[in-house]
């Protein structure tokens, strides 16, 4: 599928936590083909401070050719897309790499942090193609309250059944999300994943040794975002290289060689 370079038009900005922004775009081109788990290389800003673009999970489409995305600020390209205001333009290229892989079947969506923000989209997709049902577990977590109750909201509506954990306790569980899954994973036939690279190794291992297939979602730094470049390099589990944003992001959990990092 082909990646289109558009100039969204921006269509609201909302601040959800001290760091968390949803960005609201018109951007008809992206939005009519993106798949969830995909992503789009945004460029944050007009001059050439930072030179790169950044890589930014599409959060929700629909079919008006509206185009979400969920930002976290932790650094320069986050700082300035938290500050862009509605009539502006953004530009946008994608969508990019190669996103989940729906199934039939009892599944589990788990999410960390902002790794939550591309499964809302993934969960209307299984939920609005019948692929999934009110069996549908997904599992959240965060450092707190404020962080999670903004990404967490949506998945419920959709029907789905939420389960919420905060390693500061505010919010659902007090501990970690993959604390919860072990009880869930008798009557799973996949899971999807996107977190810390820490919580998505766990549950890799859980998923394996239960024999539920497992799906992870990656995060590496990019420069192109393209396949061009190597930045994006992750180690496979048969011991070559796979590009997070060609080969992925997304990837089958036992294709990969995880490490504890
Ligand atoms: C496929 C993909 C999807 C993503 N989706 C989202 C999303 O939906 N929302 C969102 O807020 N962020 C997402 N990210 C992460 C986002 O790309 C980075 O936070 C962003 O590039 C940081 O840019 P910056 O200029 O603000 O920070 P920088 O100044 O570049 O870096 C600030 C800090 O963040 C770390 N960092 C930067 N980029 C990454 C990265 N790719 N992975 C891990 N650590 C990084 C740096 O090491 C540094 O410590 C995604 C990343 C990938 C690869
Ligand atoms: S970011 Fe350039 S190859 Fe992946």
């Amino acid at each position: 599928m082909p990646e289109h370079q558009e100039k969204s038009i921006v269509l609201s900005i909302e601040r959800l936590s001290p760091s968390v922004y949803r960005l609201t775009l018109h951007a008809p081109l992206i939005a009519g083909e993106a798949r969830p788990g995909q992503f789009a290389m945004v460029a944050c800003g007009s001059t050439l401070d930072p030179l790169l673009r950044r890589p930014i999970s599409i959060h929700q489409c629909s079919g008006d050719g509206r185009l979400q995305l969920v930002v976290k600020v932790v650094g320069r390209g986050t700082q300035l897309l938290s500050e862009i205001r509605a009539g502006q333009t953004l530009d946008l290229l994608g969508p990019l790499g190669r996103g989940f892989r729906l199934s039939p079947g009892p599944v589990a969506l788990i999410g960390g942090g902002i790794g939550i923000a591309p499964l809302l989209f993934l969960a209307q997709s299984l939920m609005q193609t019948g692929q999934a049902d009110a069996s549908c577990r997904v599992l959240l977590g965060a450092q707190s309250g404020e962080d999670l109750a903004p990404l967490a909201a949506g998945f419920e509506t959709l029907g789905c059944h939420v389960e919420l954990a905060t390693d500061d306790g505010s919010l659902g569980r007090h501990g970690l999300i993959t604390d919860l899954l072990p009880a869930h994973l008798p009557n799973l036939g996949k899971v999807y994943v996107c977190g810390p690279h820490p919580m998505m190794a766990a549950v890799a291992a859980l998923c394996a040794s239960a024999q539920v297939d497992c799906e992870v979602s990656l995060e590496a730094h990019m420069a192109c975002g393209l396949g061009a470049c190597l930045g994006c390099a992750a180690p496979g589990a048969d011991g070559r290289y796979k590009h997070v944003c060609k080969h992925g992001p997304v990837f089958k959990a036992e294709e990969m060689a995880w490490t504890t990092r």
